[in-house]
């Protein structure tokens, strides 16, 4: 295979330092790295330094005539398997979220088809402003990948979220990125989020499911060339780029959304957390405060992940979910082979870096050949590619088996 073109942008930030120890992995890894540097990054760190470490000349300058004729920016935009800015000062970051080309950088990411990958770094104040927030959410929901950034000591002297992640972990969400479109061909249904039934027009009952793990799912799969329906419960999350989004609220207009993708889907991932029971009746009016014990009769939700196995057809693949506080392996297994599914992912919710509103996961996978494969706590987007990559597996042995 041939050597991935890796464009790395460095903006002006104290992180620029680390940014050398990721040219020196991606090197390592055998990509070509081709480094732009902003005017402020070179105040932190010199160009040479760079154009050591990746053998190759640095580019500060849109209108340098000797850069641009060596380099070119149409050039260096075409020539991206992957551009990825880190770290991401937050002015960059509102550069981007505004379209504005103003230095060789951001020319680049304008002109660029690769995908783009942005690593924030800055003062844990900075990175909570609203305005950053609401740049980051403009830049994700226009499909460019946010990592999240670390927590810990910043040079600024502050404890806190803002730290550039480190190297190796950013080497490894550019691997990610570089990953070949190998799901094209399969049509993927993905749930997502919590169903919320309602008791009155203010009040419902519902879970602690963000949605990320779903969606998640729905943007590795997109990535990876497949057609992807994201049905989801209400989230605070941006609709993913390149993903039909679906938004439902109930269990039943859940059930009602999956049925309606399911005889053109090739794949159903059952992320959402479904909620079991609703009320039996929701008050027209809002519930008025009274004396005493107030009952609320509860009936079951359909199931809607065994409804689906139940009428599938043998080559669409149906994976669930199973959140469990005790007996992990157990109780997944036992809902492998209650609800018929192909494929668990069972995490421990109780478990630190797993489970509810966190961007890392430490899950189980259990197929019905009996293989039980325990993952180490990674992103939520890691464990999503380990599921597409499952499901490529499942579809190789399928294909041995003649199925
Ligand atoms: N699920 C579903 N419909 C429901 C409930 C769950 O499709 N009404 C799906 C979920 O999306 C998930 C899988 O079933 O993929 C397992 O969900 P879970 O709530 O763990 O299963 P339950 O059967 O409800 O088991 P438990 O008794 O542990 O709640």
């Amino acid at each position: 295979m041939e050597k991935p073109n890796v464009v790395l942008g460095v903006t002006g930030g104290i992180a620029c330092y680390k940014a050398l120890e990721l040219v020196r992995l991606l090197v390592q890894d055998s990509c070509n790295v081709r480094v732009v540097m902003t005017r402020e990054a070179t105040e932190f760190v010199a160009p040479l330094s760079f154009q050591t470490l990746s053998g190759a000349p640095v580019g500060t300058d849109l209108f340098s005539l000797t850069q641009e004729s060596e380099i070119g920016h149409i050039n260096l935009a075409d020539s991206a398997d992957v551009l990825v800015i880190a770290p991401a000062t937050a002015n960059v970051i509102a550069k981007l979220a505004a379209g504005i080309a103003d230095d060789l950088l951001t020319t680049v990411v304008l002109a660029t088809q690769a995908p783009l990958l942005v690593v924030p770094s800055m003062n844990v104040h900075m990175l909570a402003h609203p305005m950053v927030q609401a740049n980051i959410a403009k830049l994700r929901s226009a499909g460019y990948h946010v990592m999240e950034a670390a927590a810990g000591y910043l040079a600024c002297g502050y404890e806190g979220k803002g730290r550039l992640p480190e190297p190796p972990a950013i080497a490894e969400e550019i691997r990610r990125l570089l990953r070949p479109k190998d799901l094209s061909g399969e049509k993927i249904v993905v749930t997502a989020g919590p169903s919320r039934e309602p008791l009155d027009p203010v009040r419902y009952l519902s879970n602690r499911s963000s949605g990320k793990m779903g969606y998640a799912l729905a943007r590795a799969a997109a990535r990876r060339g497949a057609r992807v329906t994201l049905v989801s419960g209400p989230t605070a999350l941006a609709a993913p780029e390149g993903v039909t989004t679906v938004s439902v609220v109930t269990a039943e207009e859940m059930r009602a959304a999956v049925l309606a993708e399911f005889d053109s889907a090739t794949a159903v991932l059952m992320a959402a957390a479904v909620a079991d029971y609703r009320p039996r009746s929701t008050a027209g009016r809002k519930m008025k405060r009274g004396d005493g014990n107030r009952r609320v009769e509860l009936v079951p939700n359909p199931d809607i992940v065994a409804e689906l196995t139940a009428r599938k057809r043998r080559q669409v693949v149906v994976v669930g979910f199973a959140a469990e506080t005790e007996s992990l392996v157990e109780n997944a297994r036992q809902k492998l082979h209650r609800k018929n599914l192909d494929l668990v992912v069972a995490n421990d919710v109780t478990q630190e870096g797993s489970g509810f509103d966190v961007d890392t996961n430490a899950v189980t996978l259990l197929d019905r050949d009996g293989t039980v494969t325990p993952l180490p706590v990674m992103s939520k987007d890691a464990v999503a590619d380990r599921i597409c990559d499952w499901l490529l597996q499942h579809r190789e042995h399928s294909h041995r088996r003649g199925a």
